[in-house]
């Protein structure tokens, strides 16, 4: 097993020592920003963490991929902004306002070559898996960020194909980065299995946070604009939960989600109203429980694979990370 000391040592080398191709810059130095300015690297975090527990020390097979949940993580971070029209992330401007809208896209489409790249650096006996893994799964996060828009149009969505659209977009690649770890350190069938759909419900339990957070979260800490979700008619969780308990308010709620968002004194009031809205019905608190309730579900999946205490420590501190973010 390799401990958690030892993760954080890893994740701090490997993305100070990762270099892409220099030119032509209009290409590159977007993707050099987005890398360098760096996330929370979840992602890449999880995927050594599941291969830990079955191995004693990292080597390019399992950093590789690693890397390549990341890069391929932050192509389509630039994306989404593009299809939010989002000014802030991880509190810079984001890459189509500080260049333009081609860049962003061009510089997000050689992103998502690079992160194949790496990922084909996964050990030979494993890299089938490895790729046929990783394609799935981008596939279905194109798929969910389809759903996504889709939602935007729509007054309200039943729970359940909010549950589908967050599972697409963002916790496959969750529970594919558990997965991928297991595979290359390899793993059983069923300890892969079981990896998955814990990632796969913590995935759900973050991108909840992310909803909540996008309303409730505080701006300096969170690194993108609050209230967006709210502007764009998201269906966030709290949004599709609102529609759920709203009652007579339903009304309500489909006039405020009509405001006028021309200026930024119409978002403001457009946030401030659904926000009431959402303060009302108590849908902010049943978020954090249903946060909480997906966290042990995962831990649920964790403990199915019978591991040593300090093997399901290691996923344990993992979780408790995952699910307590503020940013
Ligand atoms: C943002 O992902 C997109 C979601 C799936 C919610 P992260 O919250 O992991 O973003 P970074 O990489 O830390 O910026
Ligand atoms: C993004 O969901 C999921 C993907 C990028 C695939 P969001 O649109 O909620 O992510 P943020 O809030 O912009 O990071
Ligand atoms: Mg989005
Ligand atoms: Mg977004
Ligand atoms: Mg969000």
């Amino acid at each position: 097993m390799i401990q958690e000391t030892h993760i954080d040592a890893a994740l701090k080398e490997l993305f100070a020592n990762l270099r892409f191709t220099e030119e032509p810059a209009g290409l590159y130095d977007p993707l050099r920003y987005m890398m360098e300015i760096g996330g929370k690297r979840i992602r890449p975090r999880l995927c050594l963490t599941a291969y830990s527990i079955f191995k004693d020390s990292f080597n390019e097979g399992i950093l590789s991929p690693a890397a390549a949940l990341e890069v391929f993580h932050s192509f389509t971070l630039i994306h989404d902004d593009i299809m939010d029209k989002a000014d802030v992330r991880r509190g810079v401007p984001t890459v189509y306002r500080k260049w333009d809208e081609n860049t962003a896209i061009l510089s997000g489409d050689v992103m998502s070559i690079e992160s194949y790249k790496l990922i084909a650096k996964a050990p030979a006996e494993v890299l089938p898996k490895a790729l046929e893994l990783f394609s799935t799964t981008a596939a279905e996060v194109c798929e969910g960020q389809q759903y996504d828009m889709d939602f935007e149009d729509m007054e309200c969505v039943p729970m359940s194909d909010y549950l589908k659209m967050i599972g697409l977009k963002t916790a496959v690649l969750i529970a594919c980065s558990a997965k991928l770890g297991a595979i290359i350190a390899g793993a059983s069938d069923k300890e892969c299995v079981l990896l998955y759909k814990y990632g796969y419900d913590l995935g759900l339990a973050f991108q909840i946070a992310d909803d909540w957070l996008d309303t409730y979260g505080d701006p300096a800490v969170f690194g993108k604009a609050i209230g967006g979700d709210i502007v764009n008619n998201k269906k966030s969780w709290l949004m599709t939960r609102a529609f759920e308990v709203a009652g007579d308010r339903r009304e309500e709620l489909v006039a405020a989600m009509a405001m006028p968002v021309g200026t930024d004194s119409q978002k403001a009031e457009k946030i401030a109203t659904v926000k009431a809205i959402y303060d009302s019905l108590g849908v902010g608190e049943e978020a954090k429980n249903e946060i909480i309730r997906l966290h042990g579900q995962a831990l649920a999946h964790a403990a199915g694979l019978d591991l040593e205490p300090e093997a399901y420590a290691l996923l344990e501190s993992y979780a408790k990370k995952l699910i307590g973010r503020t940013k």
